[in-house]
């Protein structure tokens, strides 16, 4: 047992996991599906006095720390921003960073993917990134395709609106019956058609807008958005938010009876 923040984190091995406790000890509801949108990488180099491309490095060891831990919690899913559709408008030699900088990061969650029996996903169009990481990313795929712990997604060259518009030519292309159409049909056809809607959403760096991230996946997840840059997002920030999401009273549009 050790004690982070206030919270107990208690053993449960019968289930391969950590139990979390406030100072009440009351358990802490842990969110079955967490998203994260990954902001403030830049602002915390410029904080440091460093290039861009060591707050983007920050960015990837704080990712490890938490992807660990949300395993062991025993979150089911983790779905990250880590590359937009937008971020093409990036200097390229920033892009090119980036890119030397996730063929190396993917290197190590495939050590920690192998280790916490975790199976790595990605969305978005990856097909579009330098042959050498898309190869790297269908590597990671097929290794993992049999972990069960916990679903990693990893959003590369996303937005949520190319996602509308890939999946309909998608159900086009294979003659769909668009007259009956369901909601279900769409999710089923997305590129998270494996994760299941977020029950929380994190946004670090204080900024209050979602970036074209999961729009149709969001429509009942609650928001947790905290002035902290992403690579100073430790356990600690992460328990917090965790607590917060405990504080949500959540109605998906019914009424509680009182
Ligand atoms: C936004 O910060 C962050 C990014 C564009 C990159 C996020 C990627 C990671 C943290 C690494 C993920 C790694 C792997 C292997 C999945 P920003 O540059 O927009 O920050 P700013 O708004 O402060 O300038």
């Amino acid at each position: 047992m050790k004690n982070i923040n206030h919270l107990k984190r208690v053993s449960d091995n019968a289930n391969n996991r950590y139990l979390l406790y406030d100072e009440n000890d009351n358990i802490i509801n842990i969110p079955e599906s967490i998203a994260i949108i990954l902001d403030g990488n830049g602002r915390y180099a410029k904080k440091k006095g460093l290039p861009r491309e060591l707050g983007h490095k920050a960015g990837c060891e704080a990712l490890e720390v938490i992807l660990e831990e949300a395993v062991s919690i025993g979150v089911k899913y983790l779905t990250v921003y880590a590359f937009s559709t937008e971020n093409w408008k990036r200097s390229e030699n920033e892009i090119n960073a980036l890119f030397n900088l996730f063929f190396l990061y993917l290197g190590k969650i495939e050590e920690k993917a192998i280790k916490n029996n975790v199976k790595v996903n990605f969305i978005g169009d990856i097909y579009k990134f330098p042959k050498k990481l898309y190869t790297e990313c269908e590597r990671l795929i097929n290794i993992t395709k049999d972990n069960t712990r916990c679903v990693f997604s990893i959003a590369f060259n996303y937005g949520s609106r190319d996602e509308i518009v890939r999946t309909i030519k998608k159900m086009a292309s294979n003659n769909f019956d668009f007259n009956n159409i369901t909601e279900k049909d769409i999710t089923n056809n997305l590129d998270t058609k494996d994760i299941k809607d977020p029950d929380l959403l994190i946004r670090t760096s204080g900024e209050f807008r979602l970036s074209n991230f999961l729009l149709w996946q969001i429509a009942y997840s609650e928001i947790y958005i905290t002035n902290v840059l992403w690579p100073e997002f430790d356990k600690e920030e992460f328990y917090k938010a965790l607590i917060d999401y405990n504080k949500r009273d959540r109605r998906f549009g019914g009424r509680k009876e009182k």
